[in-house]
């Protein structure tokens, strides 16, 4: 038997802080055209809520697939991509749209990546960030939450690939 999740962050609180996240960064690129870049697969639910959120005409979505985990809860350290952006970032302004900063080193890879291609800037929003892991530091622009630690699912993080589909962000308890 799979053990239900208990609530750590209900889908009140995330909505509630996804429109702020949005409405900050409607005004943040007002007069700019954006890229955002949701890293699949755990940013699908938070980067479909948070781009609505934001209210702007100048929006480009491009996905970016990264591996860095196996089944388990531990990262390997080793970061692989598993679906490549459709378009050029040369000259944009791209946000990516991460579901959790944890150890950091997906995202160190991914920044370095991104850097070769040559884009007028990078930021950085996540809905989750675990301090208590970080083995590589990263500056997150936009944060949703910071986060005790835990190893969370829902809201489109997974434990081998279940619990995605919970409409919250949960714990496992056993
Ligand atoms: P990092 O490279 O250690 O920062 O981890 C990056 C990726 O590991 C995240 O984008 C998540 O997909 C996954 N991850 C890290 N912590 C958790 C967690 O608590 N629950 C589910 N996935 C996680
Ligand atoms: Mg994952």
């Amino acid at each position: 038997m799979i053990p239900k999740p208990k609530v750590m962050l209900s889908r009140e609180q995330i909505a509630a802080r996804v429109a702020e996240l949005g409405a900050q960064i409607t005004s943040d690129y007002r007069d700019r055209p954006l890229v955002l870049v949701p890293i699949l697969k755990g940013s699908f639910l938070f980067a479909a809520d948070l781009a609505r959120a934001i209210d702007l005409v100048d929006v480009r979505i491009d996905f970016l697939g990264l591996r860095s985990y196996g089944s388990g809860v531990e990262t390997s350290g080793v970061v692989q991509i598993t679906y490549d952006l459709g378009a050029p970032i040369e000259d944009q302004d791209v946000l990516i749209v991460e579901d959790i900063v944890d150890t950091g080193l997906s995202m160190r890879y991914l920044l370095d990546n991104l850097a070769t291609r040559r884009p007028r800037s990078v930021k950085i929003c996540s809905l989750l960030h675990k301090p208590a892991r970080t083995r590589a530091k990263i500056d997150i622009d936009y944060l949703g939450f910071t986060i005790e630690d835990k190893f969370v699912v829902g809201y489109g993080l997974d434990y081998a690939e279940k619990f995605r589909n919970l409409p919250f962000i949960g714990v496992i308890e056993s």
